[in-house]
């Protein structure tokens, strides 16, 4: 497998322990702000777009959840970061866990928000499929449209995500929908994280169901969970003092 990573657009706030705020499909870096707000003063907040997100390049091909690890490896490297706190959100909580087990000695901590460790079933990989092959022939309106009422039940936050998800390039979209269906299992991989890890999940999700957080933190060795019953896919948004609290406590535990 050809690892090559891009250059990561990255903003960058405060000072302290690095934290690295990873954004969801199809989203970019912007979802995060409320936390960076919250958490600004107490530590060093780093805030990547994903390869073929936002202002990242969107490379051609498929977007394997551990090539995306190589990019946020590359921008820790460039940074001159040795270890980081890693929060990844949805596909980057994949993402994540990929990292995780590719460079356990680069993770001080692990914040999985609205994530989950299981692969995909063979019908959720084969309609990922059929999605990217739409996106390709029509455009992401599509999917945005039917993705923005599963992300959130509030109206107040719509506009902003629709337009997010309307200025992510084609290819990054099905880049990534590609690169989600093909992840592996990593339930097991769990097991072998030695750093903290703090499972936040809204109750209301739809995406990810509760169950999956709860599984997560079950089987983590230094895991715990964090349920938010106001939020949905988006606590970043629908909770974002529940959730900067959490990865402050993160950060007090986290292994720098
Ligand atoms: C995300 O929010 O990143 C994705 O919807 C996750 C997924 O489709 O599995």
């Amino acid at each position: 497998m050809d690892l090559v990573p891009v250059e990561l657009y990255y903003e960058e706030f405060g000072q302290g322990v690095p934290v690295i705020l990873l954004h969801g499909f199809p989203l970019n870096h912007t979802i995060w702000m409320p936390v960076v707000e919250r958490l600004q003063s107490h530590v060093r907040v780093i805030t990547p777009d994903l390869r073929g997100h936002g202002k990242s390049p969107a490379t051609d091909g498929d977007y394997s959840m551990r090539l995306m690890a190589e990019d946020i490896h590359a921008l820790m490297n460039r940074l001159d970061i040795p270890k980081a706190v890693l929060v990844g959100h949805s596909m980057a909580g994949y993402a994540s866990l990929a990292f995780a087990r590719a460079y356990p000695g680069r993770l001080a901590g692990l914040a999985m928000v609205a994530s989950q460790a299981e692969a995909d079933t063979p019908e959720k990989r084969q309609a990922r499929y059929i999605t990217a092959e739409e996106v390709g022939r029509k455009g992401v309106r599509r999917v945005a449209k039917s993705m923005l009422p599963k992300l959130t039940p509030r109206k107040e936050l719509a506009a902003d995500l629709l337009e997010i998800m309307l200025k992510t390039p084609k290819k990054g979209v099905v880049g990534a929908l590609k690169g989600m269906g093909e992840r592996p299992d990593a339930l097991e991989w769990l097991t072998e994280i030695e750093v903290p890890v703090v499972v936040i999940a809204g109750e209301q999700d739809v995406i990810i169901p509760l169950e999956r957080a709860r599984t997560m933190a079950q089987m983590l060795r230094r895991g715990w969970l964090v349920e938010i019953p106001e939020a949905a896919h988006m606590p970043m948004l629908e909770a974002p003092q529940t959730v900067a609290d959490a990865i402050r406590q993160l950060v007090d535990l986290a292994e720098v």
